[in-house]
C-alpha cells in the first residue's frame, strides 16, 4: 500500500481508493470496496486490467520483454539451470544448494512409478484418445491412489512429498499415454536417470533396447521445460487459482489447469503452429495468402504462435528458442523444412502494418514445436509437454493462494437478459 490514492467521480460524487505498488513499481487501484461504496462494478472482459492476486513467483514486463522467475532473468536461467533446479526455485523461492537439490532429485526418483492399479486405467482409453484428456483425467485419478495429497493444508515434508509425487508422476502419465496410443508395453522409470532422460526413456525405450538420450536432446528438452515453467497469471494458471480458491486439492486444481491449457489460443497453439506451417508448405500458396486471411475481419483465421496479451515487443522465450532451434538442428545434423517457412512468415509479419500496429510478434509457441519435432516428440504430445513444464508454476501459484488465504474467486456480471415476466403454463404456450 502507498500514500497515493485514486479518486473516482460518479454522478458528481467522488470516492477515494487506495493504491498498491509492487516491488517493480507496477501499480494497482484497490477496487475491492468499489461495489459496496458506489454500487458499481468494473467491467474488464478477459481481465486485461485486473489484478487477481499478489504474487512473488514470476515477474513479466510485457513492454520491455522481461521475464524473471523469483528475480532471476530467464536468459540466465535458460543458459545455466536444469528444469529440476528451476522447479525447486519456483516452488520454494530460492535456488537449491547441492544438498537440497540432491534431496529433491531423490524425492522425484522415489515417486516416479505409477501405482500398478493406476496403470490399468490406461487400457480403458480408446487408442486415439487426446493425450491432454488423458493427462487431465489421470491427474485427478492419482489422488484416489494417494489420498494423503487431498490434504490442502499439508506442510513441510507432507507438502514436499505431494510436490514430488505430482512433478514425477505427470511425466510417467504423459509417457504412458503415448505408449498406450502406439500399442507399446509401458516402460517403467529408471531412478538412475535425470528427469528429462527418464521421460525420454519411458517414451522411447524398447524391452530389448534402452533409449539413451544424447546430451543435445537432453539439453533441448531441459530448455523447453525451463522456458515453460511459469508465466504469472496466464489462462491456465488463473484457472488453477480459481479452482484452488474453493480449497479444491492440488491434483484437481492442476487437472483443470491442463484443460485450460489445451485450447489453441493458449498452450494448444504449439501444435497448431506446426499444423499451420505444414499447411502453408504443402498448399503451394504464397505466405501473403495466409497473411491476408489473418487480417480479414470476416475470417476467424489467425496466425498461430503470434500475439500475446502481455508481450508487446517480443517474447523473450521465443528469442531464446529460436536461437536454440538452429543449434539443436545443427548438432543433430537435421534439417527441418518447416523452419524455413517459419522464418519467412516471421519476416513478412514484421514488415506488415497490420501486425506491426497491433504488436503481434512470435510467442513461445512459434518455435517450440520445431524444437520438439527435432527431439522426436509426436505432434499430439506438444501441449502435454507444455503441461509438464508448467507444473512447477501451477503448484507454486496454488500454494501461494492458500498461504495468502485468498478469497474464493467469484466475479460479477452485468445481466443483459429478459427482465421479470410471468411464467406461462405449458398448456397455454
Ligand atoms: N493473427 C491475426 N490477428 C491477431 C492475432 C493473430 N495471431 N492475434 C491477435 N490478433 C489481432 C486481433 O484480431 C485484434 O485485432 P483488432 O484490434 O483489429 O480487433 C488484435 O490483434 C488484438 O488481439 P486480441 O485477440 O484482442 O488479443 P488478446 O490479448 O485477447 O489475445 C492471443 C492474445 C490469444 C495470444 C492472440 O494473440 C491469439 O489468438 N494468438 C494466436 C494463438 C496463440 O499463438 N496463442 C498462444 C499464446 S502464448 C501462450 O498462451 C503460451
Amino acid at each position: 500500500m502507498t500514500d497515493e490514492t485514486a479518486t473516482l467521480t460518479i454522478a458528481g460524487k467522488s470516492y477515494e481508493f487506495e493504491v498498491y505498488t509492487g516491488t517493480e513499481n507496477e501499480r494497482a487501484i484497490d477496487f475491492q470496496k468499489l461495489r459496496s461504496q458506489t454500487g458499481y462494478i468494473t467491467m474488464d472482459q478477459g481481465y486485461g486490467n485486473t489484478g487477481s492476486c499478489f504474487s512473488s513467483i514470476t515477474y513479466v514486463d510485457g513492454a520491455k520483454g522481461i521475464l524473471r522467475y523469483r528475480g532471476y532473468p530467464i536468459e540466465e536461467i535458460a543458459e545455466q539451470a536444469t528444469f529440476v533446479e528451476v522447479a525447486y526455485l519456483i516452488l520454494y523461492g530460492e535456488l537449491p544448494d547441492p544438498r537440497q537439490l540432491a534431496n529433491f532429485r531423490a524425492n522425484l526418483a522415489e515417486h516416479a512409478q505409477l501405482h500398478t492399479s493406476l496403470e490399468h486405467h490406461f487400457s480403458g482409453f480408446p487408442k486415439d484418445a487426446p493425450p491432454m484428456a488423458i493427462l487431465s483425467a489421470m491427474l485427478n485419478l492419482v489422488s484416489c491412489f494417494h489420498p494423503e495429497v487431498l490434504d490442502v493444508h499439508a506442510e513441510g515434508p507432507g507438502f514436499d512429498r505431494t510436490v514430488a509425487l505430482l512433478l514425477s508422476k505427470v511425466r510417467a502419465i504423459a509417457a504412458f499415454s503415448y505408449r498406450m496410443a502406439t500399442g507399446k508395453p509401458l516402460m517403467h522409470p529408471n531412478p538412475n536417470l535425470s528427469y528429462c532422460s527418464n521421460f525420454l526413456h519411458m517414451m522411447f525405450s524398447e524391452p530389448y533396447r534402452e533409449f539413451i538420450a544424447t546430451p543435445v536432446v537432453e539439453r533441448a528438452l531441459n530448455l523447453f521445460l525451463v522456458l515453460h515453467a511459469d508465466h504469472e497469471q496466464n489462462c491456465s494458471t488463473s484457472t488453477v487459482r480459481v479452482v484452488g480458491s474453493s480449497r479444491a486439492n492440488l491434483f484437481s486444481s492442476v487437472s483443470a489447469g491442463v484443460c485450460a491449457l489445451w485450447g489453441p489460443l493458449h498452450g494448444g497453439a504449439n501444435a497448431a503452429v506446426i499444423r499451420m506451417l505444414e499447411e502453408i508448405k504443402t498448399s503451394g500458396k504464397p505466405i501473403s495468402h495466409y497473411l491476408e486471411m489473418a487480417k480479414d475481419k470476416n475470417n476467424d483465421y489467425r496466425l498461430m504462435g503470434f500475439g500475446h496479451r502481455v508481450y508487446k515487443n517480443f517474447d523473450p522465450r521465443s528469442l531464446i528458442l529460436k536461437k536454440r532451434v538452429y543449434a539443436v538442428l545443427e548438432e543433430l545434423q537435421q534439417e527441418d523444412p518447416l523452419l524455413e517457412v517459419a522464418l519467412e512468415l516471421e519476416e513478412k509479419t514484421l514488415k506488415d502494418d497490420y501486425f506491426v500496429e497491433r504488436n503481434l510478434y512470435p510467442n513461445i509457441d512459434f518455435y517450440s514445436g520445431i524444437l520438439l519435432r527435432a527431439i522426436g516428440i509426436p505432434l499430439n504430445m506438444y501441449t502435454v509437454m507444455f503441461a509438464i513444464g508448467r507444473m512447477p508454476g501451477w503448484i507454486a501459484n496454488w500454494r501461494e493462494l492458500l498461504e495468502h488465504n485468498q478469497r474464493i474467486s467469484r466475479p460479477r456480471q452485468i445481466y443483459t437478459g429478459e427482465t421479470t415476466r410471468p411464467f406461462v403454463p405449458l398448456a397455454q404456450r
